[in-house]
């Protein structure tokens, strides 16, 4: 499935990621600037905050509450579209999706 990362800076890269990875890990596995994900996944960092495209009308998987509450605590300001990407797994379903890279994640 592909997925397009939006930098702060506007700039799109494309990606096609493993189906089961998640969306943090096809920006980390494809070297995408803008997600750092110094938990590694483990929904504890909150370093590979993403917005969701506003026009998104991809299925995406239910935030938890764990999700829900670190949210609160990313570097940039939580919106109505955040997520965190390592919570969003990707499947056939997702592929198209568009995800917006916050300006910074420390
Ligand atoms: Fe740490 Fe997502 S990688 S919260």
């Amino acid at each position: 499935p592909k997925i397009t990362y939006v930098a702060h800076d506007g700039v799109e890269t494309v990606v096609d990621v493993a189906q089961d990875d998640t969306v943090m890990r096809g920006a980390v596995l494809n070297g995408i600037k803008g997600i750092v994900a110094q938990c590694g996944g483990g929904a504890s960092c909150g370093t590979c905050h993403v917005y969701v495209d506003p026009e998104n009308t991809k299925p995406l998987s239910q935030m938890h509450q764990v999700e829900d509450e670190l949210l609160y605590f990313t570097a940039c300001e939580r919106k109505e579209n955040s997520r965190l990407s390592c919570q969003i797994p990707v499947t056939e379903e997702q592929d198209g999706l568009i995800v917006h890279m916050p300006e910074k994640q420390l």
